[in-house]
């Protein structure tokens, strides 16, 4: 196998990175020193040592009460959400007069919160790519309950990225007088694909909303929200600094907010509502959308995750995640069984060209089989590697990735037993003698080279 010095005469400046290096030795030591081979960074982000530290400290040196109040432990919860607040729009550069960070659960939260309260109507459109996360795709059940159409854009092999000429067309779709909303992902959760940013304008000028899930790109890649402006911005903390979970934000246009409208009140969200007057008024801004209580404690250790990315410095660890899936792409690209079959298929691109660091693909034996994602993972989980197979939530990248119909889709769907129920194992019966899902393999923060060589040499034990 190819040794560092290959790599390194191929990817010279990943030398440049070896801060990264130091810092994993600091502050990720768990990694080595219980011999885990973690390569699952779409799925989350892993937290640094001080960060929970950090944390604790603030936790054990001051007395936090519930924020909606204001008694001095009130105010002191307050204060900190309000300061994590600003510091999610200062790491993302959005201008206070424009943005608005609405703290939720995770993603999904944010997700769900525009998709609920979207004013989708007849004749409006919900358009989105095939190449989505579920949680975004979840999005059109409330666009058919209101009537609005529902369409979605394909994503080409090999690339699996979206035709431009295509995309013109279907934003000239929008109805005029109506609420558009256009969502797609800043990056793949499947593929890595990034999709070009420069669609939120094209899709503004012709009258759209714009949905950017940043979930899978955040962790890698700046976002300046003073040079794009995408109207709404989902995104999970754990996948960028791995803590804390259970925390995520809606960052929103207030213009574009201020189009929402809530289906129901919560505490919290109010500033008056009455039970025998039927009336509510929600408040303005982010406490409209945070519905009961915040995670108060957790959301001071969000500043704090910002603060360690800030520190080490989103372009470098972009660079670095660069060469790494390069030198995996390249190696597992050509890696072939004894009869001449290539080992690995990977969906999407092959270069790292605007793309991410995860690699999806299948295995193949010798006889150009795919071999079962379970066994894949199985057998990775005996060499303590940490990778992710199945659709990873994204099934219309799936569908176009492992070449799944409509018309097979539609037969396994439709059959008696399925029309209430249907388990993963019995989709993969129905998509008979296919792969119904891939592996994938994610590079992030503090990997490095041993890892990537790790799941290579896994690879090679595959081969026949
Ligand atoms: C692109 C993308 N969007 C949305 C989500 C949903 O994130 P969460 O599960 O944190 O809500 C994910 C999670 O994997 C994702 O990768």
């Amino acid at each position: 196998m190819p040794s560092y010095s290959d790599f390194i005469s191929k990817y010279p400046a990943y030398d440049k990175t070896h801060n990264i290096d130091e810092l994993r030795e600091r502050e990720y030591g768990r990694l080595d020193r219980l011999g885990q081979v973690y390569l699952d960074y779409t799925g989350s982000g892993l937290y640094a040592e001080s960060q929970v530290r950090r944390h604790q400290e603030l936790l054990l040196g001051s007395v936090f009460g519930n924020p909606h109040s204001s008694n001095p432990t009130s105010l002191a919860a307050t204060q900190l959400i309000e300061s994590a607040r600003r510091a999610v729009l200062d790491f993302f550069h959005a201008s206070p007069d424009e943005y608005i960070v609405v703290f939720t659960q995770n993603a999904s939260g944010a997700l769900k919160l525009v998709g609920e309260a979207y004013p989708f109507s007849k004749g409006c459109h919900y358009l989105l790519t095939f190449d989505n996360h579920n949680s975004v795709n979840g999005i059109r059940e409330f666009a058919h309950v209101k009537g609005a159409d529902v369409t979605y854009i394909p994503v080409l092999l090999p690339d699996m990225r979206v035709d431009e000429i295509m995309l013109a067309t279907y934003l000239d779709m929008e109805t005029a007088g109506c609420a558009n909303l256009f969502a797609f992902p800043a990056q793949s959760n499947f593929s890595s694909v990034q999709h070009p940013l420069e669609w939120i304008e094209k899709a503004h000028a012709k009258g759209w909303d714009v949905l950017l899930d940043a979930a899978a790109f955040t962790p890698t890649n700046p976002l300046d929200l003073s040079r794009v402006k995408p109207d709404f911005v989902p995104l999970s903390f754990y996948k960028m600094f791995g803590y804390p979970t259970g925390s995520g934000a809606l960052v929103a246009r207030k213009s574009a907010l201020g189009k929402l409208h809530r289906p129901w009140f919560a505490g919290g969200t109010i500033t008056v509502a009455s039970v025998q007057g039927d009336k509510y008024y929600l408040a303005d801004g982010p406490a409209g959308f945070e519905d009961g209580t915040l995670d108060y404690l957790n959301i001071p250790a969000i500043e704090i995750g910002l603060k360690h990315l800030e520190s080490i410095g989103v372009e470098l660890i972009h660079e670095r995640v660069r060469y790494l899936t390069g030198w995996l792409l390249d190696n597992l690209s050509v890696m072939k069984h004894s009869s001449g079959v290539p080992l690995a298929r990977v969906y999407g691109p092959l270069t790292t060209e605007k793309r991410g660091g995860a690699v999806t693909l299948n295995f193949f034996d010798k006889n150009n089989y795919p071999i079962d994602i379970r066994l894949v993972e199985k057998a990775a989980n005996e060499h303590n590697i940490s990778l992710r197979t199945g659709c990873f939530c994204n099934p219309g990248a799936g569908e176009i990735a492992l070449q799944i119909s409509r018309m097979e889709l539609a037969a396994c769907f439709s059959q008696s037993d399925h029309v209430q129920r249907l388990t993963y194992d019995d989709f993969r019966t129905c998509i008979d003698d296919k792969a119904s899902g891939a592996v994938r393999i994610s590079v992030g923060l503090v990997s490095n080279f041993e890892d990537v060589q790790a799941v290579l040499k896994f690879a090679e034990g595959l081969m026949e």
